[in-house]
């Protein structure tokens, strides 16, 4: 006999309740809306978000489900990832054996509720090749249902229910990314291209996130990380500021005060490699702080 037991549904429902606010600047989150609302008998409503690290992709996605007023569903995907995990396991009990549902089973069981359920995949195309053909079935339930040999069970959506799956990915050249199949890139309806914000419009989503925030600081601490942008797309630096870390360096000023920001700036150097990358952001630092930051740098350099 092979039985199902409840999964915990909670975690999934409170995921999107209430979350950290995604600033909308280029319509991404609008557009991915849309889509989503639009998802009929003949179109899904999977989507992908491609951008750096720190972008925003995963917050967006949670703002989405947050605006639907749906359950969300998170996988956390990598190389490690297998189809089991994703699907479901048999685990034997005396007489019984108990198949354990994956989180993908448990968002079919969420949308069959609510109605519809988000599903985001983090850095979906980390999973191996073989892992990604799996999903490609599950990406097809809404018209298919969804079979799972092992214990000869055909998984369906109730009328009208929907799954929207969301995948985030980096774009390929980051360190450590793989490639999407094909087959799983075509199941995905939209695809939104995410990047750095331009300085204005980072300025505008670091006032939100920190409205406490100096904004002499702010506007230096932006300009500083379109710099290392800049000097990364002419292959001087090999690593870049995303708007997380600006955040976090902002924090981390909140906290510590306003005297702690040589410390905070010498932070924000460490996050590059070397010494000839570090001494450049120093100087980097250097222009747009107006201190002779490079040489508290060398000094703290020196302590430590
Ligand atoms: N438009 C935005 N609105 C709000 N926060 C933003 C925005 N863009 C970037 N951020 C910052 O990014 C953080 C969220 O990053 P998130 O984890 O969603 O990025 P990601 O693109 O998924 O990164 P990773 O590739 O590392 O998973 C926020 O906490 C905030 O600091
Ligand atoms: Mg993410």
């Amino acid at each position: 006999m092979i039985a199902l037991p409840e999964p915990d549904l909670e975690q999934h429902l409170a995921a999107a309740r209430d979350p950290k606010p995604y600033i909308d600047i280029d319509g991404s989150l609008e557009r991915a809306l849309i889509l989503a609302k639009a998802k009929d008998d003949l179109l899904p409503s999977h989507q992908l978000f491609i951008g750096p690290p720190g972008a925003g992709k995963s917050l967006l996605v949670t703002n989405l489900a947050a605006e639907l007023k749906l359950p969300l569903v998170s996988l956390d995907c990598s190389i490690r990832t297998r189809e089991h995990h994703l699907i479901g396991r048999l685990d034997p009990h005396g007489e019984e054996v108990l198949f354990i549902p994956g989180k993908l089973l448990v968002a079919v069981r969420l949308a069959n509720m609510h109605g519809s359920c988000v599903v985001r995949a983090d850095e979906v195309n980390t999973l191996d090749p073989g892992t990604q053909k799996a999903i490609n079935g599950y990406m097809d339930l809404w018209r298919t249902g969804f079979h799972i040999a092992q214990i000869n069970r055909t998984f369906r959506l109730n009328e009208g229910a929907s799954i929207i799956i969301c995948g985030t990915m980096n774009p390929l050249g980051f360190g450590g990314v793989g490639r999407l199949n094909p087959d799983l890139a075509g199941r995905f309806v939209g695809v939104h291209r995410l990047t750095y914000p331009d300085k204005r419009a980072e300025r505008r989503i670091l006032k939100k996130l920190c409205p406490w925030a100096n904004p002499d600081v702010v506007n230096s601490i932006v300009q500083v990380a379109s710099d290392t942008r800049a000097k990364s797309g002419s292959g001087v630096l090999d690593y870049v500021l995303s708007t997380r870390e600006l955040e976090y360096f902002l924090i981390t000023l909140h906290k510590f005060g306003e005297e702690a920001i040589e410390d905070a700036l010498q932070l924000l150097i460490h996050r590059f490699d070397n010494d000839r990358t570090q001494s450049s952001v120093a100087d980097t630092i250097d222009g747009v702080f107006g201190t002779s930051f490079k040489d508290v740098y060398r000094r703290l350099s020196k302590e430590a």
